[in-house]
């Protein structure tokens, strides 16, 4: 008896279509419709009002249901546009000039955010050492350990990584970093939403992530965290008025606030936080554990049919070390993605990695037949052949 099927309902495109894409756009709950004509209400009925009516706190306070979800103290999360704009932010609170300035990450880190380091790094002349993947799968975590040492300043890392769903070693990549005086920046995206962990316990440095995929809410509400007993030694260059002690006062300087507002920039993006919080609170409502627990079924259960087919795997096996997705490598996988979506049923495919299946809480077991059996019948019949030669 699964109990998490009775949150299906609260998803409308579940009764439309087969969606096992939520490692890249969560499905929107129907609460989330009713929150953004809200926004719209509040707009049209209070106007200027609802700034200190509840916009103006909102990237805390919406941070606030985050940091319930990732084991982190309130008022420590913040909430910004993407992960990008928190990686730079974070960036422009050091110097890469010193003589610590080496940044060190795994080569299966997210590109957007290898671009961010890449290119501060050029401009500031710090070093970047990528550390390789055997497998293409996961990074040896001792050869992560070995390349952290006195020199570096950052380690940016995923805590799963986006082409394998395999889980990194972060509490091990932590206590090196900070024996060595480093600081760790986690990348939670994929994580955050389907798995149990706590900022705290980790001890990470900083932390972000975003709202579109597991946590369903959406684009445009990203998110930062920074250590609490940290929150003073920094003063990010990426700043803006809603960073100052008292904003309201529009003085000709700047005056850092002595919290994690000071992680602030500009105006909040006040709709996409209310299009955020409903996934959030489902997700506080059910709890994490009950939702990796299903997570954990649900991806050993397509391993096993992919298993029977002799079809590739390109995700840990160990369902301990995978987080909610399962990668499947087939030939001509971009097109037999595309041939599913014609068929309703929605996966997407990276290159280099594979066909990506990601179950959510509200995935019922006979959709992971389906789409398996689907898959089965476009290689038999060759109907992948249409979509080949497209895109
Ligand atoms: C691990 C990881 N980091 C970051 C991102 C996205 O970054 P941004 O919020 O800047 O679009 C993704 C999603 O595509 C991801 O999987």
């Amino acid at each position: 008896m699964d109990d998490l099927l009775s949150y299906r309902d609260q998803f409308p495109i579940l009764g439309q279509s087969v969606y096992l894409i939520n490692h890249s756009l969560g499905a929107m709950p129907a609460r989330t419709a009713e929150r953004l004509r809200e926004y719209g209400e509040t707009w049209a009925t209070r106007g200027i009002r609802a700034w200190e009516e509840g916009w103006w706190e909102m990237p805390v306070t919406t941070g606030n249901k985050l940091a319930q979800l990732m084991g982190a103290p309130r008022g420590s999360v913040v909430m910004h546009q993407n992960v990008s704009v928190c990686q730079s932010l974070i960036l422009s609170c050091f110097d890469l000039r010193g003589r610590r300035n080496r940044i060190v990450y795994e080569s299966l880190n997210f590109p957007s955010v290898k671009y961010v380091y890449e290119q501060h790094a050029q401009r500031a002349g710090a070093e970047i050492v990528e550390v390789p993947s055997d497998d293409g799968i996961s990074i040896d975590t001792d050869r992560m350990i070995e390349a952290i040492d006195e020199r570096t300043l950052l380690v940016p890392i995923s805590h799963v990584i986006f082409r394998s769903a395999a889980i990194q070693d972060v509490a091990a990549i932590v206590e090196k970093a900070h024996r060595v005086g480093a600081m760790v920046v986690l990348d939670v995206y994929q994580s955050v939403g389907t798995l149990p962990f706590s900022l705290t316990d980790l001890q990470v440095d900083f932390a972000t992530g975003g709202s579109v995929k597991w946590l369903c809410g959406g684009p445009g509400a990203g998110f930062l965290y920074v250590r609490p007993d940290l929150v003073e030694q920094f003063s990010p260059a990426a700043t803006g008025w809603a960073a100052h002690r008292h904003p309201f006062a529009f003085a000709e300087t700047m005056d850092y606030a002595p919290d994690h507002h000071r992680y602030l920039t500009g105006t909040p993006a006040v709709p996409a936080l209310y299009a955020a919080e409903s996934g959030y609170d489902l997700l506080n409502e059910i709890g994490l554990p009950r939702i990796r627990a299903k997570s954990q079924r649900q991806t050993s259960r397509l391993i096993d049919l992919a298993d029977a087919r002799g079809w590739r795997i390109n995700s840990p096996r160990d369902p301990q070390r995978r987080g909610g997705s399962v990668i499947i490598d087939l030939p001509e996988g971009a097109a037999i993605v595309r041939e599913l979506a014609h068929r309703n049923i929605l996966v997407d495919y990276r290159p280099g990695a594979g066909i990506r299946l990601g179950p959510h809480y509200y995935n019922t077991d006979d959709e992971l037949e389906i789409v398996v059996d689907e898959i089965d019948q476009i290689i038999a019949s060759g109907s992948w052949q249409v979509h080949a030669t497209s895109h």
